[in-house]
């Protein structure tokens, strides 16, 4: 067994603020990796360039990081900082740019690289000093070594095969106030994958489940918050929410996710459907497959009586459209070019299988 999560957490109210060491330490020009605007209207972005400031250490911001990061849009970035001179990278948001940070800081360490590289296996996965500062509640990116990138050319999204922790999470339940609902909830759905699929997954052990039931638990607990104003949330009730989203995130560090998160990509590339509701999607249909005690295990653990109790909850978070067959059946058999994902399910996933995930409860 194996369990690795070496990515230093603080979570506080100013968190950033209170450790400057953080930033001190990691180097001397930072690179600050963004989206378009959220860091700007949460303060996580004037929170990290005062810090850095007050320092004396230069910085430059890249807030071009787009909603699924192309592997494009990586290398764009990387190659911009190279002539400003980062040496360390700090990335503020949801997973696409927290992603997108990670794939930068592995760049910024080998001079001359580009696209190709993201996607070499076996390659050296060193990188830059990397701080990830996290305002959504579901990717856990923070803490997992994980770096999802789209490419352009072939539309396809996935993992890219370098393993890239972060040194240090900084969480703040302040940045999580300014989301939108409709962010926290398909985010929160994404963080309740996590578990279900770290749980139910070939790779699990007790170390990664120990991860996963305190992230149920802590799920549990809080996900009526989901269904409130996010701006008439306290910050220890948005930090509980950052909690149970870096569980997750500690426990698919060790397994991976599986079919559910395989079935997605293709839903959110060519169709358009946020991470976390795509991600939904496909819960009951994995969770059918797995054994009678299992599933009713992990809906209990999550505060669901039933599968149909979940997809209730599912459709008041996430909408519940049924989408179309052919959008479906492309990313059934996207999936089944995939064979490490299909290894992760505990059962086992042939086509009929996949099919039967991606139309439980039925087509329109
Ligand atoms: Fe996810």
């Amino acid at each position: 067994m194996h369990y690795m999560m070496p990515t230093e957490v603080f979570e506080e109210d100013h968190a950033v603020a209170n450790h400057p060491e953080v930033f001190a330490r990691a180097g001397h020009t930072a690179l600050i990796v963004t989206g378009a605007h959220s860091a700007r209207a949460n303060g996580s972005l004037s929170d990290v360039t005062g810090v850095l400031t007050s320092l004396g250490i230069r910085w430059e911001v890249f807030d071009r990081v787009e909603e699924n990061p192309s592997t494009d849009t990586v290398c764009e970035a990387a190659d911009l900082v190279r002539t400003f001179g980062a040496d360390f990278v700090v990335g503020i948001g949801g997973g696409s740019p927290m992603d997108a940070a990670k794939a930068i800081a592995l760049l910024l360490a080998h001079p001359g690289k580009g696209k190709d590289f993201l996607d070499e296996k076996g390659a050296d996965s060193m990188r830059v000093p990397l701080i990830l500062i996290p305002t959504t509640c579901g990717t856990g990116s923070e803490v997992t070594p994980v770096s999802v990138l789209t490419r352009k050319d072939s539309g396809i999204k996935g993992s890219i095969p370098h393993r890239i922790f972060a040194d240090t999470a900084l969480l703040d339940g302040r940045y999580l106030s300014f989301a939108s609902a409709r962010i926290l909830r398909n985010t929160a759905v994404d963080a309740l994958g996590h578990l279900w699929e770290s749980w139910l997954n070939t790779d699990a052990t007790p170390y990664s489940r120990m991860c996963a039931e305190a992230g149920l638990s802590a799920w549990r607990e809080n996900r009526d918050l989901l269904f409130r104003d996010p701006k008439e949330l306290t910050i220890d009730e948005c930090a509980r929410l950052l909690r149970a989203s870096a569980f997750a995130g500690m426990a698919i560090a060790q397994t991976g996710t599986s079919l559910p998160h395989g079935l997605s990509y293709h839903v959110t590339v060519a169709g358009r459907i946020p991470h976390g509701q795509a991600i939904g999607y496909f819960e009951a249909g994995y969770l059918a497959q797995a054994p009678e005690n299992e599933r009713k295990k992990l809906l209990a653990a999550a505060g669901f009586s039933s599968l149909s109790d979940w997809q209730d909850f599912y459709q008041r978070a996430c909408g519940g459209e049924k989408l179309p067959k052919a959008l479906l059946t492309e990313a059934v058999d996207e999936l089944l070019a995939s064979p490490g994902k299909l290894k992760k399910a505990p059962f086992f996933a042939d086509r009929d299988v996949l099919l039967s995930i991606a139309f439980y409860g039925g087509e329109d």
